[in-house]
């Protein structure tokens, strides 16, 4: 049995979290069996590195180069004990922030480069991917306005968050078999979730 990968992406406050979790209850209501989870993290030891990746204390000190090894450590743990199995097991698994978060956030918007970042997920991976990713954007303002928790990604400035958007619009146009940009400019979350409800169907 071959289960199914989906991954949400996009900017802060945008919605991510609110989708996949309307998401796996209609599914779970469905009685088909769902694994929720998220990047980085989703495992013990990928709980401790969220921790440093998400400390606001650490919001200078930490180098560019360590925060993508610690998110590229934090999602080999993931895939390989969480995932992977739960994939093989026939499951559908949906996941908060994944692979192109990194090529996003650390590969466009910190200028470690797109192409190496994407070439890192390949490795970590072995090659592996979502079958279907939602990326939901709106205008910066209004994702960063009613953003949930205040970490230390958020206290990066608008031009950051507009970059990170950027990457990830250059991500939409390299895969677009496998990449759903989303505009949710002036929709609510139960029109999103319609949208996407629409296309996950298609996977079923
Ligand atoms: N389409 C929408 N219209 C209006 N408000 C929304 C919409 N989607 C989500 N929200 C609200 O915006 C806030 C942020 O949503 P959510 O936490 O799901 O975003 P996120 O993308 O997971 O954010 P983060 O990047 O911080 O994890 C929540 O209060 C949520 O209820
Ligand atoms: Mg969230």
């Amino acid at each position: 049995m071959k289960g199914l990968f989906i991954t949400f992406e996009g900017g802060e406050g945008v919605g991510k979290t609110t989708q996949m979790k309307k998401c796996t209850s209609l599914l779970e209501k469905e009685g088909r069996d769902v694994l929720m989870t998220r990047e980085p993290g989703g495992t013990e030891i990928g709980e401790e590195i969220r921790k440093i990746l998400l400390n606001s204390a650490y919001h200078t000190l930490l180098q560019s180069k360590t925060e993508l090894l610690l998110y590229l450590a934090a999602r080999a743990q993931h895939y390989y004990e969480k995932i992977e199995p739960a994939l093989k097991k026939g499951k559908i698994v949906l996941c908060d922030r994944f692979m192109d978060a990194t090529a996003a956030y650390q590969g466009y918007a910190r200028q470690l480069g797109l192409d190496f970042t994407e070439e890192m997920n390949r490795w970590v991976l072995n090659g592996a991917a979502p079958h279907c990713t939602f990326f939901l954007y709106t205008d910066i303002r209004s994702g960063l306005d009613r953003e949930s928790a205040q970490n230390r990604l958020s206290m990066e400035s608008e031009d950051f968050h507009a970059c990170v958007l950027q990457g990830y619009f250059e991500l939409a146009r390299r895969h677009p078999e496998r990449i759903m940009p989303l505009d949710i400019r002036g929709k609510g979350i139960d029109e999103v979730n319609a949208m996407i409800m629409t296309q996950l169907r298609r996977f079923l």
